[in-house]
Order: C-alpha cells, then sequence, then structure tokens
C-alpha cells in the first residue's frame, strides 16, 4: 500500500537539515509498491526525485514535485565460494549498519567505509568511497525498477561504468532507474587496506602487529570523527566538491607558485585535494550566519542552525569563484543541488 502525503517537510530527510517542503512524499517498501507509484497521476505528472538518506542533495527551495523515499529492507545471503560470500542489501538498508554486519560476520572488504552515511541504494549512485576503497570494489551487481517499462533491471559491475565519485545511475540512468537491491560480494579472507596517509598514522600510533577488520574499522571511526562532523550534530552533506584532476603541465605551473600543493599521482595527471585549495582561499572555519565552513576540514559546508539551501548554495558559488580566480580551477560540485 502507497500512501502519497502533500505538504512535508524534507527537514529530516536531507543531512544539511534544511527545512523545505515537498508538494507530495511517498515511502515505497517493495517492488509492488513501486508498480503501484508508476500508475499515479503524482508520479506521471510530476517532476521526481528518488531518496535514501537524503546524505547527498541540497535543496535551493521548497521542491514542486514528488519525493520517493525508498525503504526497501532485507539483507540476504545468496552464496559462499571458498574465498567470498555474495548478499543482496535492500536499497533502503542504512549502508553503515551493513558495514558493521559485514564486520561482525567476518566478511571483509568495506570496512573503510564505516561511517559514510546514507543508505545502500545510494552507494552505486556516486560510488561512495573512503581511504582507498570504493564500493565499486566489492559490488557484484545492482537490480533497478525501469520507470519507463516497470520492469526490474539486472546491471552487472562492469556495465555500471564506475568512476570517482560517478556510475551510470548519475548519467545516462538519472531519473530514469530506481535501485531496489545491491549485491555485494565480499572477501572471506582478511586483507587490510592501510595504505592510506590518516589510516597509516593513527595505526602507527598504537599497533605493533597486523590489526584484524574490526581494529581497522575502529580506527577509521576515530579518524572520521576528528575531521568530519556527524550530521546528527551539525547538518553537512559531506565533501561538497569533488577533488579535481589537473593535467601535468598545470600541475608543475602550480607547484611552482604553491610548492606544498599535496596530490596523488594517476598516470599523467594529478588530483588536487579541493580542501586544500579552499583552505589556501581562507575559508577554512569561515562563518556567515547560519551557515559556513567546517573548521576541521574545509571541503564540508555545515548548516549551524537555520540556514536555507539558498544560503547554501551561495556560499558555495563564492568558494567556486574564489578558488577558480586563485587556481585557475574550477570545483565540480560532489553534492547534487536540486533547483
Ligand atoms: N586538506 C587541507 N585542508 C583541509 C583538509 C584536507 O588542505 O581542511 C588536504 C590535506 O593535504 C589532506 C588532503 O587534503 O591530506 C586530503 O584530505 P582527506 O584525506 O580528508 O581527503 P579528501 O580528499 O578531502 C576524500 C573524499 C572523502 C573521503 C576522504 C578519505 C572526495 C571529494 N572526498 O576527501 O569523501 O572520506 O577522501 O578517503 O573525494 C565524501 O565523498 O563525502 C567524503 C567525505
Amino acid at each position: 500500500m502507497i500512501n502519497i502525503l502533500e505538504n512535508i517537510s524534507l527537514k529530516h530527510y536531507n543531512t544539511f537539515g534544511i527545512d523545505i517542503k515537498a508538494r507530495y512524499f511517498v515511502k515505497v517498501r517493495c517492488i509492488d509498491d513501486l508498480t503501484a507509484l508508476l500508475q499515479t497521476k503524482h508520479f506521471q505528472e510530476n517532476r521526481r526525485i528518488i531518496i535514501g538518506g537524503g546524505s547527498n542533495l541540497l535543496f535551493r527551495h521548497d521542491f514542486q514535485g514528488i519525493i520517493i523515499l525508498v525503504e526497501i529492507k532485507g539483507v540476504h545471503y545468496q552464496g559462499s565460494t571458498q574465498s567470498s560470500t555474495i548478499l543482496k542489501v535492500g536499497a533502503g538498508e542504512n549502508w553503515n549498519e551493513f558495514v558493521e554486519l559485514c564486520v561482525k560476520n567476518r566478511l571483509y572488504g568495506i570496512e573503510n567505509l564505516v561511517y559514510i552515511p546514507g543508505k545502500v541504494g545510494a552507494a552505486p549512485v556516486q560510488n561512495i568511497g573512503a581511504y582507498g576503497v570504493e564500493q565499486k570494489d566489492f559490488l557484484h551487481k545492482v537490480e533497478y525498477f525501469d520507470i519507463s517499462t516497470g520492469k526490474i533491471v539486472i546491471l552487472h559491475q562492469a556495465e555500471c561504468k564506475f568512476d570517482y565519485r560517478s556510475s551510470i545511475f548519475k548519467n545516462e540512468l538519472e531519473d530514469k532507474a530506481i535501485i531496489t537491491n545491491v549485491y555485494y560480494e565480499l572477501s572471506r579472507e582478511w586483507k587490510p587496506n592501510i595504505n592510506y596517509k590518516d589510516i597509516k598514522q593513527e595505526l602507527d600510533k598504537f599497533t605493533f602487529v597486523e590489526p584484524d577488520a574490526e581494529y581497522v574499522m575502529n580506527t577509521v571511526k576515530r579518524v572520521r570523527k576528528n575531521k568530519l562532523p556527524a550530521p546528527s550534530d551539525i547538518g553537512n552533506a559531506g565533501s561538497f566538491f569533488k577533488n579535481p584532476v589537473v593535467d601535468e603541465q598545470y600541475f608543475y605551473t602550480l607547484k611552482e607558485k604553491y610548492p606544498d600543493i599535496p596530490y596523488f599521482q594517476l598516470d599523467n595527471q594529478y588530483k588536487i585535494p579541493a580542501a586544500y585549495l579552499i583552505e589556501k582561499c581562507g575559508w577554512k572555519g569561515y562563518r556567515s550566519g547560519n551557515c559556513g565552513v567546517y573548521d576541521h576540514h574545509s571541503l564540508i559546508l555545515v548548516n549551524y542552525g537555520n540556514a536555507s539551501g539558498e544560503e547554501i548554495f551561495q556560499l558555495s558559488e563564492n568558494i567556486r569563484q574564489s578558488v577558480q580566480d586563485e587556481f585557475g580551477i574550477l570545483l565540480e560540485r560532489e553534492v547534487i543541488v536540486v533547483e
């Protein structure tokens, strides 16, 4: 049974905590709900946005369409080989709880992705990643509801076009697919992935033997707590911008002017932390009215209370402009802005 509500505040459905209203709002708990929703004029005649945890969205204004909150639940065992196990996970499951469940059951690979806010269905959309791991490394296949046909479709890992914070669901299939279940293939053999600088440094402080998965997971939690604000404490949507990639020639031009510039080398290109560029422009810890730039990490825009979506958007545009003026780089947003 679906129940389409009207004029609903989205304050508790977006991690920025922006108090805007949606004209229509519906929760779907199973594929039959989606089939029923497809028949309604609310769905057919309006703009639609599918949300999970609302942790990567910035609403600028009240939304005059329909918000579809996917609450498909369940984690189901699909079988094992000697080295791996496949789990089918409902799109509405909480990502962090899923990571903890895997570690508890000695299924390895995604422990570095603990504490990433949001739901499992959103993980493939922007190919979430942290500390040297991306969800694509353990994704087996994705099941989605095709809005134009009302049928269920399966896409295997290689068909999802995963890239840095990107996938087919953010491009060709945008507004065409509703992810219903995600299949992950976890490793049964423990192999730590602890080369990321922050994790290595934190482990080196306390560890003298090879850590187990729970220990690594707890270390990641500590690192995140020190740098990234929990949305339950301060409204935010994680990294607001993507880290830009520049070619070799441009990188060396920048390095001459800024010898301390951090980078990750990728073949012939260089990925530069957007946080560094933003900090160099003087934004770290900046506050204006109800919003600002987090004082422990300059890639995080925060809502200190009652910021409007428009205020946060304007701040982000001012940051983009100043980074472009200083470094000649136009930052691309990671967060999806809903106009
Ligand atoms: N830095 C600064 N100032 C700051 C923070 C960082 O100059 O205020 C510089 C430092 O040199 C630091 C470097 O930026 O070494 C990288 O910082 P960090 O390790 O925090 O990673 P990031 O590149 O800012 C990315 C992801 C995060 C993910 C971390 C860890 C993007 C856009 N963001 O951030 O993902 O947790 O790596 O892997 O790629 C998210 O996507 O929402 C997110 C939080």
